[in-house]
């Protein structure tokens, strides 16, 4: 594993390793043991896009881990003033261990990868959330115990949670339904596999997607850079929600997760987000564990020499 571009990109034993990984450092963490794994080595975090969790837990998993991590708003470096991905690269290159990268475009941080000797990590595009669903993947199994036999649903749009969620589904063999309304399914190469293959089942039914599901899951209806869509996907979106009728369809002791920030009323009750905070304030700050558990993979080992 060189990078961390895309969910699919990791077979099964790359996930389940980050994800005992993660599980060690968080004990390890809540112990006060300290792990030292990535002494002066610095992260440089690039953000074209607002972020809570994902700053905050890059940026402390990386001093947890020894190192530092720098903030690099797009707002202030050349990059927001046209300077091309592929200079900005092999410059941050020549100066960190590794670049998290938040954007709106896919191929960016492809070519950002493509042109840089340190490891990348996506940290959202508008195409997928790689971080976010490892983070998810740790909390259904620490819930769960195990991903055998785990049916689970996602409400909403068909956005970069969604494929991500697919692909996670696919490799760790979970059954996925998803309910969206039509004209907002996720992307149609990951829809096609993963239905091929007897992971996915889409659905315009909301009822039927949370049928007999063990972990229900939604996100909002616009995501970052979709504002001036809110209102009509207000509209298309209406009864795409997880709510208590939705929950009565699921089994008895389903969770629920958000990855957060949630619109309350909209793709989610607050008396259903109020009743499963357990578990989706745990899954938030597993981003921090599952995260450190991808650098710790990426950036433990000697800098690569230079091209
Ligand atoms: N879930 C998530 O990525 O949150 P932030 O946008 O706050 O980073
Ligand atoms: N789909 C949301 C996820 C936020 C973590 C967005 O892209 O805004």
């Amino acid at each position: 594993m060189e990078h961390l571009l895309k969910l699919q990109d990791l077979s099964r034993k790359e996930i389940t390793d980050i994800l005992n990984l993660a599980d060690q450092l968080k004990f390890e963490h809540r112990h006060g043991i300290m792990h030292n794994r990535l002494q002066g080595k610095t992260l440089g975090m690039i953000f074209s896009k607002s972020s809570t969790r994902t700053r905050v837990s890059f940026e402390t998993g990386m001093f947890q881990l020894g190192g530092m991590a720098l903030f690099l708003s797009t707002n202030d470096i050349q990059l927001g003033r046209g300077e091309p991905v592929k200079d900005t690269a092999r410059v941050l290159s020549r100066f960190l261990d590794g670049i998290m990268i938040r954007t709106f475009k896919q191929s960016d941080v492809e070519e950002l990868a493509s042109y840089s000797t340190i490891p990348i990590i996506n940290g959202l595009t508008d195409y997928c959330h790689p971080c976010q669903v490892l983070a998810d993947l740790m909390t259904i199994r620490e819930f769960k115990d195990t991903f055998k036999g785990i049916k689970m649903c996602f409400v909403g749009d068909g956005n970069n949670m969604a494929n991500s969620l697919i692909a996670g589904a696919v490799t760790l063999d979970i059954k996925l339904n998803i309910a969206c309304p039509k004209g907002y399914e996720p992307d149609s190469a990951l829809v096609k596999a993963a239905t091929e293959s007897g992971h996915l089942t889409l659905t315009e039914d909301v009822f039927e997607a949370a049928k007999d599901c063990d972990v229900l899951y939604t996100d909002v209806w616009a995501s970052m850079g979709q504002e001036a869509e809110a209102e009509r996907r207000k509209k298309d979106f209406a009864g795409f929600q997880i709510n208590s009728a939705v929950m009565s369809a699921a089994k008895p002791d389903a969770m629920v997760l958000h990855c957060l920030p949630a619109h309350r009323g909209e793709e989610i009750t607050d008396e259903v987000l109020e009743a499963h905070a357990k578990e989706i304030f745990e899954q938030a700050e597993n981003r921090m564990h599952a995260q450190k558990a991808v650098l710790v993979k990426l950036m433990e080992k000697p800098k690569a020499v230079y091209r």
